[in-house]
């Protein structure tokens, strides 16, 4: 989609040229530049297009699409010429892939294979009308590829697990809510028979005195005052750790 677009305002900034300024004059203008990015070792496209227009209408021409690399100095790689005719200067030990049949129609792209660290620089390739006349010209600066495709994919990853981070510490935050919930529940259990128990040990005390024969109504009314007592000692702690238990939630 991106190549497209850049495709698009390619065509559109020939039509305007060409419009502008009629077929065929030595101009040498810059049409576009644009940044093309490689992994070394990856094949790359170094992309050439040229607007019918501006090769004329005679198929026969002396046109021409001369590539050059500028890193310190500038060397010519290749020709190629509108009839497909190609002719190498440095052809980067055949590690450059020409389209020859596709030059008629304008394009006169390239392919660099297994790019190697000194590819990387400035490519122009230019439009020459017979030896001297230069049309147009088109400047591709050949990045290596550093981070936008690995960054996307990091992104990727980091989205991907960014979501298993928000599972797992959802899932954590679950665990913990339940588990302070679960323990709440149970100081609420445990408070109830801590109650229990001493309800328990008042029943079996009670049990035990009404046992007892002789000085039973006495022994009663004796036992019954510090039932009352723990009980509402019992109530009172249960309460006081039930409020506790609700306050830590
Ligand atoms: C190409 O990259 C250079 C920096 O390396 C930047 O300044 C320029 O704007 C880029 N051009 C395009 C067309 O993306
Ligand atoms: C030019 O030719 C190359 C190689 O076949 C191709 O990948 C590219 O899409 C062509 N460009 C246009 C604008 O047709
Ligand atoms: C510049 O490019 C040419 C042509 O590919 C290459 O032979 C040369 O080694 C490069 N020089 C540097 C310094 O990268
Ligand atoms: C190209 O231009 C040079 C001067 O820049 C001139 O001497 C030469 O004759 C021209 N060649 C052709 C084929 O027009």
């Amino acid at each position: 989609m991106f190549y497209g677009m850049k495709h698009w305002i390619l065509w559109l900034s020939i039509c305007h040229i060409s419009y502008m300024s009629g077929e065929m004059l030595c101009s040498s203008e810059l049409l576009i530049h644009s940044n093309i990015t490689a992994e070394l070792q990856s094949d790359v496209l170094l992309p050439c297009n040229f607007h019918p227009t501006l090769l004329g209408s005679d198929k026969t021409a002396d046109i021409a699409v001369v590539w050059t690399q500028k890193n310190t100095t500038t060397h010519s790689l290749l020709e190629i010429s509108l009839q497909g005719d190609v002719r190498f200067w440095d052809y980067k030990g055949g590690r450059i892939k020409t389209f020859p049949k596709l030059s008629e129609s304008g394009n006169f792209s390239i392919l660099v294979q297994k790019v190697q660290l000194y590819d990387l620089s400035l490519y122009r390739c230019e439009l020459f009308n017979g030896f001297n006349c230069s049309i147009a010209y088109q400047e591709i600066h050949l990045i290596r590829q550093t981070g936008v495709n690995i960054l996307e994919e990091k992104w990727l990853f980091i989205a991907v697990g960014g979501g298993a981070g928000v599972l797992a510490l959802l899932a954590a935050v679950v665990c913990f809510v339940k588990r302070t919930r679960f323990n709440a529940s149970n100081e609420r259990i445990y408070a109830n028979s801590r109650f229990e128990r001493r309800n328990d040990k008042q029943h079996s005390e009670e049990k035990h005195s009404s046992n007892q024969h002789a000085p039973k109504a006495k022994m009663k009314v004796h036992a019954s005052k510090p039932r009352n007592h723990s009980n509402i000692y019992a109530n009172n702690q249960v309460e006081a750790v039930e409020i506790y238990a609700n306050q830590t939630h």
